[in-house]
């Protein structure tokens, strides 16, 4: 049996912040993954690249049951802060857009960052070990794994949600939460694909598969977010339908705008009078591709020349480019989940050291925590921020 004040499981993108900051503050970590490698999902995300931070993170742009539980967090170890991580470390990156940071080169370069800040500080990183048993003791807590028993004082859960299981992802978080008296709250996949099974709307999808739609609004219960769509065999993607996820419930309809730029009602009267013997799927290939046009408007408007609508008719054109309402049969799940919605309620954990309030010395960090961003780079500064809470704590 040996000793390690701090114990972290997890080695993903906050177990391995955590770790990095808490022996840069000279505490001895132990850091243990049951996986092969750290960082599984810093290496998958941002499509290879990494969207490790936001210029502009706001509350506002987190899920939570608990609100304000991430201001405190956030306000101390802001995005700012982790920019000047990645400058010290001369990692090049870029602006995509709406403040989104990406690597200019690979993810890996954001996992070696914190690879090479846990090296510096001694961090011992244990990789294919798994806990098999947790006990509360008098001085901190014991314990069992396939490496072996160990003991701490502090033990910091990080071991996420359960988005992408073939990265790591697993239940452990909550059942230790659970061990400890932690209220858990429902879980759901979030900034996920949704599924279309209505089978006019699924030959739609299908049929389009890979056709992205820029710039669309996407709305539901109240939230709306402007960015792309993408068809694809099994329903939608692209950012706009992945924000849009995360506030949607089964059974709600979502609506899409598919050209907020443009006055409808204005303009189609205006191509009527200009060009009344142009037909309506032709005038619609000049706003989307032409496969696309043709398809709108055979299954949706009947496409004949523009002269032949009634004004009535035209109106209910622009309604239906401007709202099409659709009821998802569901989403694509945890395989394919950027994150898990739910989780550890966080009245119950200190927002400003990320300790819980029923286990003295435990604490919870990262996606575990009922806490989710917005897609952008969110949920990253999320992980560097409640990491480097604990941190300055355990
Ligand atoms: P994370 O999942 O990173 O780490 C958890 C670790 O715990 C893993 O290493 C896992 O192996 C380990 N673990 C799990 N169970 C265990 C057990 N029983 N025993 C021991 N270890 C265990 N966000 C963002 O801001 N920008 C982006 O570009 C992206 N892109 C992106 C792409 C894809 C494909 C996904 C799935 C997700 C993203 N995200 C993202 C979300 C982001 O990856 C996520 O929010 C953070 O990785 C969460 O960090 P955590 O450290 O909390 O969990």
């Amino acid at each position: 049996m040996s000793f390690s004040p701090v114990i972290i499981i997890g080695a993903g993108a906050a177990g391995l912040m955590c770790a990095a900051q808490a022996a840069a503050r000279g505490r001895q970590v132990l850091l243990l993954d049951h996986a092969n490698k750290a960082g599984k999902k810093i290496l998958m995300s941002g499509g290879g690249r990494c969207n490790f931070t936001n210029l502009y993170v706001e509350p506002g742009n987190f899920l939570s049951h608990n609100a304000h539980f991430c201001k405190s967090a956030l306000a101390r170890y802001t995005q700012w802060d982790f920019i000047g991580l990645v400058a010290k470390h001369g990692v090049p990156y870029h602006e995509k857009k709406l403040g989104q940071l990406f690597c200019d080169n690979k993810s890996s370069d954001i996992l070696e960052l914190l690879l090479s800040e846990c090296r510096d500080g001694g961090v011992d990183l244990r990789l294919e070990t798994n806990v098999t048993q947790i006990d509360k003791t008098d001085a901190g807590y014991h314990l069992t794994t396939s490496a072996g028993s160990f003991d701490c004082e502090s033990l910091v859960i990080a071991s996420g949600g359960l988005s992408i299981p073939t990265l790591g992802a697993s239940g452990f978080g909550y059942q230790v939460a659970r061990q400890f008296g932690h209220t858990l709250l429902p879980t759901r996949a979030g900034l996920v694909p949704f599924t279309i099974t209505e089978p006019q709307l699924k030959a739609l999808c299908t049929e389009l598969s890979g056709t992205s739609v820029e710039d669309c609004v996407v709305s539901c219960n109240g939230q709306s977010f402007k960015e792309n769509i993408l068809f694809t065999h099994r329903g939608l993607s692209g950012p706009a339908i992945l924000q849009i996820s995360s506030y949607w419930q089964p059974g709600d309809a979502i609506s899409i705008n598919l050209l907020p730029h443009l006055d409808l009602p204005e303009w189609l009267a205006t191509q009527q009078r200009e060009r009344p013997n142009s037909e309506l799927k032709t005038l619609l290939a000049e706003l989307f591709t032409k496969k696309m046009a043709g398809l709108l408007a055979e299954q949706w408007f009947a496409s004949r020349p523009l002269r032949q609508y009634t004004p009535a008719e035209l109106n209910e054109v622009a309604a239906q480019l401007a709202d099409w309402t659709l009821v998802p049969a569901g989403t694509e799940g945890y395989r394919t989940a950027e994150v898990t919605l739910g989780g550890v309620d966080t009245r119950e954990v200190s927002s400003k050291t990320m300790e819980s309030q029923k286990s003295p010395g435990l604490y919870f960090i990262g996606e575990v925590l009922d806490v989710s961003g917005h897609l952008g780079g969110f949920n990253f500064q999320w992980a560097w921020a409640s990491a480097h809470a604990a941190a300055q704590y355990v």
